[in-house]
């Protein structure tokens, strides 16, 4: 949708403005609302005519319920079927507050709100402008949050401009949101009740009143094209900015150490404190301070566009209370790529030049019992990732994909025609071939390995080395190579000479690497006696 009327702005405190944002609801205009979560865009929720602009606005997809708004616990009973009485027992204690409930609908709920569903989410928020704006409207108020579908969502006002301006009829600036994640959402629905959406309000505070509930699976895992979203808003991606984003656990050294390795404009997204360390940071808030975190999560995520990054890598938040949606939204940003730098065996980098026998070192290395890691298997399941497939779409043209499968050849064939089209390959696959490496290395520990070692022919090019605590370089003189390359390849001499001559000088392997194996002959077991 273009850019089509003037977007009203409007301060919390002026005269007028609640009663202005009031008035434009009840003839069915959209206004972006301050919440102590995040800023929602606010319709009637009465009138389907006015919940569908929500969904024009926002380029939402239509099967996605909104949560409905309320400023007192009188104005649920004609929304609902019946009032669950566990709906009181939530209410002392959270309400206002952070905290969606959903119940069985009643007949007044458009389609439009429910998306065809029988239930309805009901929230009654706790910021002051938020209240006065549904009470001073006279009604039950449809609110998503108030960013385009898919962007993260709102913090401050200015976001919602960013998104929306020209949208919608009015924003009402309400500061900065206290909470900065949205709100939890549970389902009575269900037995027992299920989270749907982890926010401000604990698990443990949930089962202080409802007894034990269940997390939906939705909330950790992705789900399969075919399964059904019990909260259809977790299925899509979600909270994403422009650049690639990957959570990183583990310690600040280890996070600190892999960031830097890392080619190209990075922004690192840490802790308070941790960002001078890096050319280019956000802070999100305090380390181990959950809430913190919350408040700033969302304002990062924007940011990191407008440092002009593609790639964004997070430290990983608090585990615990307000933390778990923090991680929650972190996840759908980063398309589900998590790498876990808390690895409890040795790794080991293993690269060499084109003959000098890497692959018999790794074979010696297994028979050992190393776990070995073949980068150029992950190569090709990294562009079996959907989000990886559609960044090569975006970048090389849509048509390198053929009904529904992906060209590998002329997508080489496009790519390798530039040195600019050789690194875009190369900015595009690698974080999702890093993840992969790591997600093995913790096979291999569980597997019981004496190590991991990955084997990369370009180890140096990627951030891979930084993770290992010895990288071995193989190599040999040029003869013994070329003699090796003919006979295993079956190719003229010329065109092995072409492979070698691509590859750089035998300098450059032994001044990176912690060990160097020289593979000339014999004595290689007594080399890698070393394991
Ligand atoms: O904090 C918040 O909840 C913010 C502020 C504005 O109140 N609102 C918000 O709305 O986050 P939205 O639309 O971005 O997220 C609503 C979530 C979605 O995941 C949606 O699928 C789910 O609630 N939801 C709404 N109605 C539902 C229903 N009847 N059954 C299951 N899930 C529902
Ligand atoms: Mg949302």
């Amino acid at each position: 949708m273009s850019k089509i009327m003037k977007t009203l702005y409007l301060k919390e405190q002026d005269t007028n403005s609640i009663q202005t944002a009031a008035e434009i609801l009840r003839n069915g205009g959209l206004v972006a609302i301050p919440t102590e979560t995040v800023y929602g865009l606010a319709a009637n929720a009465l009138d389907g005519g006015a919940v569908k602009k929500i969904f024009l606005a926002k380029g939402r997809p239509q099967d996605n319920p909104l949560i409905v708004h309320v400023s007192s616990l009188e104005e649920i009973t004609p929304l609902v079927e019946s009032v669950d009485p566990r709906l009181y027992a939530l209410a002392e204690k959270y309400w206002p507050g952070p905290l969606t409930v959903i119940m069985k609908k009643s007949a007044l709920i458009p389609d439009e709100v429910s998306a065809g569903l029988d239930t309805v989410a009901i929230r009654m928020p706790s910021h002051e402008g938020a209240r006065k704006i549904i009470a001073a409207s006279g009604l039950p108020l449809a609110a998503p949050s108030a960013n385009a579908s898919g962007k993260p969502s709102p913090t401050r006002a200015a976001h919602v401009i960013e998104d929306l301006d020209g949208k919608i009829d009015a924003v009402v600036d309400g500061g900065e949101c206290s909470v900065g994640v949205e709100s939890t959402v549970v389902t009575l629905v269900t037995n027992p009740p299920t989270l749907l959406r982890p926010g401000g309000i604990t698990p443990e505070q949930l089962e202080e009143v409802l007894g034990a509930i269940q997390i939906s699976p939705a909330v950790f895992e992705k789900l399969r094209d075919n399964e059904k979203a019990e909260s259809p808003g977790m299925k899509y991606k979600h909270y994403a900015p422009s650049a690639q984003v990957t959570i990183v656990k583990g310690s600040f050294e280890k996070y600190k150490k892999f960031v830097l390795a890392q080619k190209g404009p990075v922004c690192a997204v840490c802790f308070e404190g941790e960002g001078r360390n890096f050319e280019k940071y956000i802070e999100y808030g305090k380390e181990n301070d959950d809430l913190s975190q919350a408040h700033h999560i969302f304002d990062a995520l924007r940011e990191v566009d407008a440092m002009g990054c593609d790639k964004a890598f997070v430290r990983c938040p608090t585990s615990s209370g307000v933390g778990l949606a923090v991680y929650n939204r972190l996840l759908r940003s980063a398309a589900f790529r998590v790498i876990d730098l808390d690895i409890g065996i040795p790794v080991i980098g293993l690269t060499g030049q084109t003959g000098a026998g890497k692959t018999t070192v790794a074979a010696m290395l297994r028979e050992k019992g190393c776990y070995i890691v073949d980068t150029d298997i992950l190569a090709r399941r990294a562009v079996e990732n959907p989000e990886v497939i559609d960044l090569l779409k975006k970048r090389f043209g849509d048509d390198i994909v053929n009904n529904g499968v992906l060209d590998r050849r002329e997508l080489a064939r496009r790519a390798f025609a530039t040195e600019e089209g050789t690194a875009a390959l190369s900015a595009i696959t690698h974080p999702e071939i890093t993840r992969l490496a790591v997600e093995e290395i913790h096979i291999a520990q569980k597997e019981g390995a004496k190590a991991a070692v990955i084997d990369a022919a370009l180890l140096f090019d990627s951030p891979l080395h930084a993770i290992c605590q010895k990288n071995i370089s193989v190599i040999a003189d040029e003869k013994i190579r070329l003699e090796r390359i003919i006979a295993r390849d079956g190719i003229s001499e010329s065109d092995a000479m072409l492979r070698i001559n691509a590859q750089p000088p035998a300098e450059y392997y032994i001044k990176k690497a912690d060990i160097i194996i020289d593979n000339n002959g014999e004595d290689l077991e007594e080399q890698i006696d070393f394991i």
